[in-house]
């Protein structure tokens, strides 16, 4: 019995014994935001969750803050393979060529919840999920976070206020042109440059929910916030299409019960996170939080609304019509 033989049948041996417990799938899910807001909670749920369910054949390790990708690179990372989860701000699929996906930005869309989740859980949300297969992605669901406001190192009541100010933004095209109908530069840069823009004075401004303003500490360096509603911001929670298909089928049924649960948890949570966040920035005292007259917020829509008709044909006419049917959206 050669050396070579007796090896062969102890790698065979340790293959085959059941003592020797397959290595767990390891799901890498990165996000660019703090632990403790919205997403970043969802996210540990999600990991909870699997885990549990799971029955230690998955690991799902959260990386929260852009410790590994920022936002401007993560989805290259997941269509290289190099991550296997993210859950980018929805129109951030517009940077791979999914432009559709920038419908959720357009202003004065959404009137509460209700009416976003009349899109993101009905036909027009699967629909804009299942088209990101071509793209190698495989679409679990969308997250809510909530209705931005905007804020600055000056008052913002009427549109007239928002004239010459260097505004940070996502990459999106419609935030862009919305900026740009206000008068303001917008100025498109990752999340994680965004505490130090503004601290820095390198912009003036910027739009954002509260829970993202507050666990980035952005009010600290605001001197003006004002509620404006102006625009919602959600989460596609996506996955490596090839790292799903490879996954048991059994394992895809647990992710996907996992997913279910961790949406419903993360939708119930949003509101109250985005409402407690503004009592903190409130309660910090280095902004003044500023509430619209009617009159005030009357003029900022019939500023912002044009930017519906000027994107049109970048995010496709007939999507435009499909979410503005699902989410009750009239022009006025
Ligand atoms: C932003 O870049 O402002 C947000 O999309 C960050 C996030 O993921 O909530």
């Amino acid at each position: 019995m050669t050396i070579r033989y007796i090896l062969a049948c102890l790698v065979g041996l340790a293959f085959t014994s059941p003592a020797v417990a397959a290595e767990p799938i390891v799901i890498k899910f990165s996000h660019v935001v703090a632990p403790d807001a919205p997403k970043g909670k969802a996210a540990t749920k999600f990991k909870q969750l699997v885990e549990a369910m799971g029955g230690g054949r998955v690991k799902v390790e959260v990386y929260p803050n852009s410790q590994l990708f920022k936002d401007t690179d993560e989805l290259a990372a997941l269509q290289r393979g190099d991550v296997e989860m993210i859950a980018p701000s929805i129109s951030r699929l517009a940077l791979i060529g999914a432009t559709e996906f920038e419908v959720f930005d357009l202003p004065y869309l959404f009137g509460d919840y209700d009416s976003v989740h009349r899109v993101t859980e009905g036909e027009e949300g699967r629909r804009l999920l299942t088209g990101l297969e071509a793209k190698g992605i495989h679409g679990l669901a969308f997250w809510d976070n909530g209705f931005k406001v905007m804020s600055a190192d000056r008052a913002l009541h009427e549109p007239g206020d928002y004239r010459g100010l260097n505004m940070r933004v996502q990459p999106s095209e419609v935030i862009q042109a919305q900026m740009r109908a206000l008068g303001a530069l917008p100025q498109a840069m990752s999340f994680a440059d965004a505490y130090k823009a503004l601290k820095s004075g390198a912009v003036d401004g910027t739009e954002n929910v509260p829970s993202n303003m507050y666990t980035q500490r952005m009010h600290e360096v605001q001197k003006h916030l004002t509620i404006t509603g102006h625009g919602y911001l959600g989460y596609a929670v996506i996955m490596s299409k090839p790292f799903w298909d490879g996954l048991p089928p059994d394992m895809r049924s647990v992710l996907d019960q996992a997913m279910q649960r961790t949406t419903a948890y993360a939708n119930e949570i949003a509101e109250e996170e985005n409402f407690v966040a503004l009592a903190k920035i409130r309660a910090a005292g280095t902004t003044e939080v500023y509430e619209p007259t009617s009159l005030e917020r009357d003029a900022l829509i019939n500023a912002l609304l044009p930017v519906h008709k000027e994107m049109a044909d970048r995010i496709g006419a007939k999507t435009v019509e499909a979410v503005y049917q699902a989410a009750g959206f009239r022009q006025p």
